[in-house]
């Protein structure tokens, strides 16, 4: 093992501009999963390394492995794919890893602390369940499992284990989610009364397959084998972000799916609208389409007096700039919001007022994602969860919340699916229901 003298420079950033070296505890109530990682003494300064290995080395993988890069208390140690076209360019990536084509088989490995778990959907909940068992500590791409069964699974297996495992929803170490999500939980901006979440794309989510016997295993995400399509490749990191901000479940979910336009022989629509309902008649309402991006990405929680997209890190007040009718008639006026300009009169009605000033939810450069990437944008909270989770692999803290948080999100995702593929609403189903939920 290589000894390090460098502290963490990138989780210790994040927790400081959080102001969580210096107290903040009022922010642990809201993102409770960074007390596990706010280092009293960094594991990462005692010398040791955390000895890390990854399990898919695909587009995401290789992304971790570059982020891999830069946390000084891990290394790379090992890597897995039994598609030698990846398993090289990762091991270009790292020629001093050992490398391996059965992830049983890298288990056995007594010199690795935790995997990177980076491969279809389909996989996750087995491999997951067999690297706890072997004693490694995890951290999983999300979604969490391909159904609701194998969540179910593997959220027992981690109750019952002492080992880390951490899902990979950045959004939950994004500071300008933290920082919002704050703001809406304080009341800043009046009561939540709604969410509204989409993401828009035009692309066909295919890649090139080199030869037709690998379509299946290349374009896994078309497939039902191993995706959940739309609801968990996207969605889910937006409903977890819903449910966060108002710290409550949905009880009951209806939708419609369709395959619009990619009928390429996909099996998951590539069109979904999705209404979760939480029992005081709040309703979550999402969108994804895939063949037409003029409406990008926002997460938008809809507050009494304003509005917060999360996904810009910016938030609109209701009453910004209108506090005469006059000044609102002139800003129109001067912005062309009518087609044409009535004098103020009966048909007048401020509420179509359609323009509001962004305000900015933290201070500093926001890096915002505009919905195009498979992999992700920068800064978007992935390179921190992952330092974090290295952090764990040395200390064994695991971290408050967030496999729950994973749970919620992924078991939502899967009965948006089931209410769109059955043509009915759905009740949050007593089976899959845990201890963490509040419905
Ligand atoms: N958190 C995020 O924002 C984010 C972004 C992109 C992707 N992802 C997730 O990352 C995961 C991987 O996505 P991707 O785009 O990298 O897919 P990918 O197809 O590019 O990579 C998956 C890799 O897993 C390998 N693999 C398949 N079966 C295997 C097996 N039995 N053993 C070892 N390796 C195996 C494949 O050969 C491939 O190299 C998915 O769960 C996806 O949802 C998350």
């Amino acid at each position: 093992m290589k000894e390090t003298q460098e502290p963490d420079l990138g989780l210790r950033r994040f927790l400081k501009g959080l102001g969580l070296l210096t107290g903040g505890a009022a922010l642990l109530s809201t993102a409770p999963w960074l007390s596990s990682c706010t280092p009293g003494e960094p594991a990462s300064t005692k010398g040791r390394k955390a000895r890390i290995a990854l399990i898919g080395c695909g587009s995401r993988g290789q992304y971790h492995l570059v982020m891999m890069r830069s946390i000084a208390h891990a290394e790379v140690v090992a890597l897995c794919d039994d598609y030698k076209v990846n398993l090289d360019a990762a091991h270009a990536m790292v020629p001093s890893a050992r490398t391996y084509t059965d992830y049983r088989k890298l288990l056995e490995d007594k010199e690795i602390d935790g995997v990177i778990i980076a491969t279809p959907l389909g996989l996750h909940a087995r491999m997951t369940l067999d690297a706890m068992a072997a004693g490694k500590h995890v951290f999983c791409e999300k979604a969490m499992a391909l159904t609701l069964d194998e969540c179910k699974s593997v959220y027992e297996a981690y109750r019952s284990s002492d080992r880390v495992l951490y899902y990979c929803m950045q959004r939950m170490f994004d500071e300008k989610y933290i920082k919002g999500i704050q703001m809406i939980r304080e009341g800043s901006l009046g009561e939540v009364v709604g969410m509204r979440c989409h993401w828009f794309r035009n692309a066909d989510w295919r890649r090139e397959v080199p030869s037709p016997e690998l379509e299946r295993r290349i374009n896994w995400r078309l497939y039902k084998e191993y995706s959940a399509g739309l609801m968990t490749e996207l969605a889910c990191h937006q409903i977890e972000v819903c449910n966060w901000a108002i710290d409550k479940m949905p009880s009951q979910i209806c939708g419609m799916g369709d395959i619009v336009y990619w009928k390429d022989g996909r099996e998951v629509y590539d069109s979904v609208n999705v209404t979760y309902r939480y029992s005081d008649g709040r309703k979550i309402c999402y969108e994804s389409l895939i063949s037409n991006k003029y409406n990008g990405m926002e997460d938008q929680i809809l507050c009494k007096d304003g509005t917060v997209d999360l996904t810009k890190g910016v938030f609109y007040l209701e009453n910004d700039n209108l506090n005469s009718g006059m000044k609102q008639l002139l800003q129109q006026i001067k912005t062309r919001t009518f087609a044409s300009i009535p004098a103020a009169g009966p048909s007048w009605r401020p509420e179509l007022q359609s323009r509001f000033t962004p305000h900015p939810v933290i201070s500093g450069k926001v890096s915002v994602n505009a919905g195009q990437s498979m992999v992700a944008a920068d800064n978007d909270g992935s390179d921190i969860i992952l330092s974090a989770f290295c952090d764990a692999c040395l200390s064994g803290r695991r971290a408050e919340n967030v496999v729950e948080e994973a749970y919620c999100a992924t078991t939502l995702c899967l009965l948006g699916n089931m209410a769109m593929e059955e043509g009915r609403t759905i009740e949050f189903p007593e089976q899959y229901k845990i201890p963490y939920m509040k419905f």
